[in-house]
């Protein structure tokens, strides 16, 4: 079923996510924050129908719900509602009307590993050892000496239990003490999150993304983790997580048959996208969550290329296990920031963002877009004494991830054009001169460059839903083809900081570059292009 424009089936294959952090988007109510209005209001910059526009097919909404902001939305007080900073559900329906009005799908965040301490759920059962929902989070008894059931650290830092005095046992986080862990192996909690689902399906969304869905399953027995051989030697002193291998705290076989029971929940709804925030173990971890014959994740998320090094070399070999090992029921993504990661401009620097933009958006599988990566904005910077993120607060400055979710930068004005009142993180220093209103106005710009990429890929089936092979290119270029039926798209990326000259074979015409905006034909021979250039040529 086709309901929207513009789309082909399975919309989630061909089309491009682009993901926005509702914080940090837009803000229409002057706190300093951004809301679901804010995104209504942004809309047609993501996607009018218009190649003026970004052309985006999907976005996805990191968590808009009722939250202390402990962990600043991902501990979650009501999964049934919208916090009311940022909205609510009369807004949520309008949001999804108007994307989907212009084609756009909304895919929203699911976080079911953990609550927050103030969901109902865990203030019940954390009332009394008897209360019904005592069951509903991992409670256990404390060690003959007193202290926590076993070894396991939290991701942020210090053990991953906490002592409860007044019911005389410990509770189990895997991140802060104020996301408690919800009890999967409890049914009640699952025909519970079930019904989450459905909540949001019956609203209209057109996927999830499951944040650390891995983890939901923890080895019944709990038994202490071995240390990691390898874990660096500087790590914190507090940070017990990074020095144990986590083999019973994730991908347990449990969670393979929950995502199916996921897969199997949605798919009266129509083409809906799973998306699993997958933490990159190895390849086989990884690989299982696809399922059998499409029964699983849609999309694991491959977040592996953020932490290679930016090198041809490096990146070639990524795409190459992907290539490799996926069955061909199962489809790539492509991930180059997030959330949770330095930005793509400050990781690679700026003289790389439209090469790894023009990887992103070539490469076999769905691109998944961080907002502000398509006007090369970079990590924010904030002094140590005004850190809000948990991760950075209680670990080490590096890992604030604060960085990471400055304001969008829509104008030259005050606050950017994000807020009429002093925002919840700085705007960034560059705003005056990095900004869309600006980068609207240039036709070199990054975001008018990102415009023509996205625009190319929607018209081209060569680069949305076709084979990839990797060609023999000089050191430091990644050269590969993308091709289906008669047509093929030809595509060198050089990660030199000089020129360099690719041998090319065949009949076609350059008809996007990184640096240039001419259309140059081309014949068997070679082609030089320049430092940091990438090309795609249209063969014929
Ligand atoms: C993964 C999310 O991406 C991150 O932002 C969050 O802090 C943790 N999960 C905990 O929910």
């Amino acid at each position: 079923m086709n309901k929207y424009p513009f789309q082909q089936a399975p919309w989630w294959k061909l089309g491009t996510i682009y993901q926005i952090y509702p914080y940090s988007f837009s803000d229409t109510t002057g706190n300093g924050m951004g809301d679901l209005e804010g995104i209504i209001k942004r809309l047609d910059y993501l996607n009018d129908g218009t190649p003026d526009s970004l052309g985006v097919d999907a976005i996805w909404l990191s968590p808009f719900y009722p939250s202390p902001k402990a962990d600043f939305g991902y501990d979650v007080s009501d999964y049934l509602d919208v916090d009311p900073e940022l909205g609510s559900l009369e807004t949520f329906d309008r949001l999804v009307d108007e994307a989907h009005r212009r084609g756009i799908r909304v895919i929203i965040d699911f976080v079911p590993n953990h609550t927050s301490e103030e969901h109902t759920w865990f203030k019940e059962s954390h009332s009394s050892l008897d209360n019904p929902r005592r069951d509903w989070y991992i409670w256990r008894d404390p060690t003959p000496d007193g202290g926590p059931p076993n070894n396991w650290g939290s991701h942020f830092g210090g053990s991953a239990w906490e002592w409860d005095e007044s019911t005389g046992q410990y509770y189990f986080h895997q991140f802060l003490k104020e996301q408690p862990d919800l009890n999967w192996r409890n049914p009640e909690v699952v025909w519970a999150m079930k019904d989450v689902l459905i909540f949001w399906l019956e609203r209209g969304v057109d996927g999830f993304r499951m944040d650390v869905v891995g983890m939901i399953y923890k080895h019944p027995e709990m038994p202490d983790q071995p240390l990691d051989p390898n874990a660096p030697d500087d790590l914190r002193p507090n940070d017990i997580y990074g020095r144990q291998l986590h083999i019973y705290d994730q991908d347990q076989d449990e969670v393979y048959e929950m995502v199916r029971e996921f897969n199997q929940l949605v798919r009266p709804y129509g083409e809906i996208c799973l998306i699993g925030e997958i933490l990159y173990f190895g390849a086989d971890r990884w690989l299982r969550y696809y399922g059998t014959e499409g029964d699983g994740f849609h999309l694991p998320m491959q977040l592996q290329f953020m932490h290679l090094p930016w090198e041809a070399d490096t990146i070639k070999s990524a795409v190459q296990e992907i290539e490799s090992l996926l069955p061909a029921h199962a489809w790539p993504s492509c991930v180059l920031g997030n959330h949770d990661e330095v930005r793509l401009a400050t990781r690679y620097g700026q003289e790389y963002t439209r090469l790894a933009a023009m990887l992103q958006l070539t490469v076999r599988g769905t691109p998944i877009l961080y907002y502000g990566d398509e006007i090369g904005l970079e990590n924010g910077v904030i002094d140590d004494d005004k850190i809000q993120d948990p991760w950075g607060i209680i670990v080490g400055p590096e890992f604030n991830r604060d960085c990471c979710r400055t304001p969008m930068q829509w104008d030259a004005g005050p606050q950017a054009g994000f807020s009429t009142s002093v925002p919840w993180l700085p705007i960034s220093a560059d705003a005056g001169e990095r900004n869309v209103a600006n980068q609207d106005g240039d036709q070199f710009s990054l975001l008018n460059f990102y415009r023509s990429l996205i625009w190319h890929r929607r018209g081209s089936e060569a680069l949305r839903n076709s084979t990839l092979e990797i060609l023999e290119g000089p050191p430091g270029c990644l050269v590969f083809e993308r091709q289906v039926d008669a047509e093929r798209a030809w595509i060198a990326l050089n990660f030199n900081g000089n020129e360099v000259e690719i041998p090319f074979s065949g009949e076609g015409e350059i008809i996007l570059s990184t640096h240039n905006q001419d259309i140059i034909n081309l014949s068997t021979g070679s082609l030089t292009i320049e430092a940091y250039e990438g090309v795609i040529v249209s063969c014929r």
